[in-house]
């Protein structure tokens, strides 16, 4: 019994050593791991080559893969003149808008709500910072190209949040856009004929006359004056 309560003891001792959960320099290590190493880290020196810098620069042009972005309508919303482009390059499918619905509403809807009309939570809580209605005139107007500009690199108040969506996914989000303000542009000539009956305008019932404030109402039971 006393030698398998020592060779509990002494495996017990071994593990935790090869915990190294105290600190020394260098470790106690049982079983040496892959964290001790001949390397260079970040920001280290190294009389390896000519400038003293462990860490490489990348090489002038490259490109990791998939990561090229051509400077193209698709990437930059700009034409090869410099103008923005009129409307978008991506085709719009039911697909598009589902991600632009999808991405509205996570990248969008905090600020410009999911109506697009710019009363979403963080300018309620801070109603200092208004962002735009995006459902108003002159962004009916707007480019697409413009869009895609303020999604990429923000505008004054505005982030940017092309870090957040690659291109075509900010095409995206601009195709659901379009749909947003659509919907607060519609009038019955978009209503089909079959089913237009009962969505005619009908003034409801006057306002209910509330007494004024400022004369004060007698008691129930006080003597008129
Ligand atoms: C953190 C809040 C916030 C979020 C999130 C946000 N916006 Fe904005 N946005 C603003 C504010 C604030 C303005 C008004 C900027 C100004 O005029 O100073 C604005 C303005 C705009 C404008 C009008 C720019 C102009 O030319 O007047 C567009 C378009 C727009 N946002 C689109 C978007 C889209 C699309 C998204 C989602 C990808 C988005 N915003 C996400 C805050 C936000």
């Amino acid at each position: 019994m006393r030698t398998f309560c020592l060779l509990i003891s002494t495996a017990g001792i071994l593990v935790m050593a090869g915990c190294s959960g105290v600190q020394r320099t260098p470790p106690i290590q049982v079983w040496p791991d892959m964290r001790m190493q001949p390397k260079f880290e970040a920001q280290q020196t190294s009389g390896l080559f000519v400038d003293g810098r462990a860490s490489r620069r990348r090489p002038e042009g490259t490109v990791a893969r998939g990561h090229l972005l051509e400077e193209t309508p698709l990437n930059t919303g700009m034409q090869a003149d410099g103008m923005y482009v009129g409307k978008s390059p991506v085709a719009i499918t039911p697909e598009v808008l589902a991600e632009g619905e999808w991405r509205f509403n996570t990248y969008c809807a905090p600020c410009h709500d999911k109506t697009g009309l710019g009363r979403g939570m963080v300018s309620q809580r801070w109603t200092a910072w208004q962002p735009a209605d995006l459902t108003q005139d002159s962004l009916l107007e707007a480019a697409d190209g413009d869009l895609f500009n303020v999604i990429t690199y923000g505008e004054r108040t505005m982030p940017p949040y092309g870090a957040q969506n690659r291109p075509e996914e900010r095409w995206a989000i601009i195709a659901y856009l379009r749909v947003l303000q659509r919907a607060q542009h519609g009038s019955m000539n978009d209503v089909p004929d079959n089913v237009r009956t009962g969505l005619e305008y009908k003034p409801g019932p006057p306002p209910v006359e509330v007494p004024s404030l400022d004369e004060p109402t007698p008691a129930k039971g006080a003597p008129k004056q």
